[in-house]
């Protein structure tokens, strides 16, 4: 019997479930800038029609307009040849607009300096869009994309190895990703390539039986704390070289399969895990086991057929694939596999049997390396498309930066006496959060309207839903400082100031006694006030931020999105009186799209929006 086979079935595996067409996935529109983009492909053809031109659009800074086409310029020496009637790429940039199809959507256009076209929406087709998007829900704004079945590799801490940030920022904006992808409607694999597999395994499972000669319960208990046990066996391994011969000997012994190595293997396994899923439950992630050890048994015959395809040599006793430098080893001189061989299975894996599209791994920026690698390979196996083609299947590593300390060194979880455990930093965000709350409740005279529970949810939402904002807002190739007090501050781009702006928003509604799930099928919304308007703007563009975090994989897009909502929202609040006004219908059905959108992008970045604070 092999180990991976083994541990395959020892994995807790759920079926794949297909995402289903609900009504409103059915009800999807593409996003505005798609729906621009086609306008302008349409002008382009009209305009320079034996020119293959990628309309180039973006949401406008300016201020003239609300997106701006910007091909003229760089068309303009390209047809001044054929098109000798435009003289300049002012007259370009004239050209697209003034063949542009006619549309609901474009209200106007301007062209201003080398051709620079200013596209203003109509406010009466942005406030359909808000108000369709009431009726059909959320998900008709849901980004739609040509794969059906991602695997998202992420958290992947190493078994008996202390789970450090970088392995809580893989979860963290693995988590987010994934959620992104089962919010376009993919199925999404979420897999947990924990590290249990390995020369240490034979190290730990021979001290084991050594310290505890009979009796697997005193075992249990005493590995408990696994990474003292972890530093103890390793310190026996380097110093007695009896130990480390019979540590080896432990290996082969696990590796056939005996009974007793592999009882004590997975028992070492199941302790990581319960550790790892305290951090899980705390941050409601869900992942999917699938370790180094259960690819293993797939190795030898993935690199059989890598061999036969000629990519495999000999150099130094080892066998590697060359191709990048340094060269993928892939068979260490002693013979046996390692990370790279590993993950040249699962890609295999991933690719045929479980047929996913798109293959994304989440790890720290240091990773890069080794994954170019795995993907070179795979491309020169033909297991993947040229790189330039953009055609799936597709793999993709999404980097991340350090975690900092206050001081600006690199944040560690364990400081020299083992006291701060993953867990722990994060119930100190909760506690901290449930201080304030409780400060500030006392302060105005609340706290008496505030249950237990109640407390302890909230305090759980925000502390959590912080350090998880912290994180995501940055681009993740960015390094960032960990620090409570900036990320529990209710001021600023924070998690706490943008549960505050939801509250308010779901108080506001609350207060007016209307039933905004009746007006929205009765009355519409208008778009008058220039506040009003900015903020119904902002709204219709979630569905192409979402898709462009699909793209560049870079969740601090939504983040910028959101607090920019949250900005708008309080501009439109401050400017346009909304409970007693003439527009009171129009505008509370404003504030209601506004607290979709904005508990939908709490729930894309994993956190529970609170609705009383
Ligand atoms: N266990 C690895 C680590 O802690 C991360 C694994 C990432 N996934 C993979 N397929 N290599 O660094």
């Amino acid at each position: 019997m092999t180990m991976g086979g083994e541990a395959a079935s020892t994995s807790s595996s759920t079926p794949h479930s297909q995402p289903l067409e609900t009504e409103a996935t059915q009800c999807r529109v593409e996003s505005v800038k798609r729906h621009l983009s086609r306008l302008v492909v349409k002008s382009l053809c009209a305009v320079a029609a034996d020119f293959d031109v990628e309309p180039m659009l973006e949401v406008s800074k300016s201020g003239f307009g609300d997106y701006q086409c910007n091909n003229a310029m760089s068309l303009f020496p390209r047809i001044r040849e054929s098109a000798t009637n435009l003289g300049n790429p002012n007259a370009v940039g004239q050209a697209i607009a003034d063949n542009l199809p006619p549309s609901r959507i474009v209200e106007s256009t301007s062209v201003v300096g080398p051709g620079y076209v200013n596209i203003v929406l109509s406010s009466d087709w942005i406030a359909q869009r808000i108000q369709d998007m009431l009726i059909h829900g959320i998900e008709s704004w849901s980004p739609i994309l040509p794969v059906k079945r991602v695997v998202l590799d992420f958290s992947s801490p190493n078994i008996a190895k202390e789970m450090h940030v970088g392995h809580i920022r893989s979860t963290i904006i693995g988590d987010t990703l994934a959620r992104i992808f089962e919010f376009a409607n993919i199925e999404v694999l979420r897999r947990n390539h924990v590290g249990d597999w390995g020369t240490q395994f034979g190290m730990l499972i021979q001290f084991l039986f050594e310290k505890f000669p009979n009796g697997e319960e005193a075992a249990n208990q005493a590995i408990g704390d696994l990474q003292s046990f972890y530093r103890d066996a390793k310190k026996k391994f380097d110093e007695n070289p009896d130990f480390k011969g019979r540590a080896q000997q432990a290996v082969v012994r696990l590796q056939r399969g005996e009974d007793r190595y592999l009882a004590a293997w997975k028992s070492i396994c199941q302790i990581s895990r319960n550790e790892f899923d305290l951090v899980y439950k705390r941050l409601n992630v869900e992942l999917e086991e699938k370790g180094e050890s259960f690819y293993n048994p797939y190795i030898p015959h993935v690199l059989e057929e890598l061999t036969g395809k000629g990519l495999i040599t000999e150099s130094k006793g080892a066998r590697v694939i060359e191709g990048r430098k340094p060269p993928l080893i892939v068979v260490k001189r002693d013979g046996g596999f390692n990370y790279a061989s590993t993950d040249l299975a699962a890609l295999w894996y991933r690719l045929n049997v479980e047929m996913a599209e798109w293959i994304i791994y989440v790890t720290d920026v240091g990773q890069q390396q080794h994954f170019h690698s795995v993907f070179s390979a795979a491309r020169m196996a033909g297991w993947l498309p040229d790189q330039k083609e953009e055609k799936y299947p597709k793999a993709s590593h999404v980097g991340f930066g350090f975690v900092l300390g206050a001081d600006g060194s690199r944040f560690r979880t364990r400081s020299s006496d083992g006291a701060v455990r993953l867990v722990d930093l994060l119930d100190e965000a909760k506690s901290q959060s449930l201080a304030q709350l409780i400060k500030r409740l006392t302060e105005n005279g609340q706290i008496a309207k505030w249950t237990d529970e109640e407390l302890d949810k909230t305090s759980e939402a925000i502390g959590y839903g912080a350090v998880k904002y912290a994180d995501l807002k940055n681009n993740r190739l960015t390094d960032y400082k960990f620090s409570y007090e900036q990320m529990l501050s209710d001021k600023g781009n924070t998690a706490v100031y943008l549960q505050y702006a939801h509250a308010r928003i779901c108080s506001i509604i609350q207060k007016s006694n209307k039933d905004v799930e009746e007006l929205k099928m009765t009355e519409f919304i208008t778009l008058g006030h220039p506040d009003e308007r900015s903020l119904g703007l902002h709204l219709i563009q979630f569905a192409e931020v979402v898709e462009q975090v699909c793209d560049d994989l870079s969740p601090h897009r939504l983040c910028d999105y959101l607090y920019t909502l949250s900005e708008r929202f309080s501009q439109f609040y401050t400017n346009c009186q909304v409970v007693g006004s003439p527009e009171e219908t129009s505008r509370l059905l404003l504030c209601q799209a506004t607290a979709i959108v904005m508990r939908q992008c709490f729930h894309l970045l994993g956190i529970t929006p609170v609705h009383k604070l």
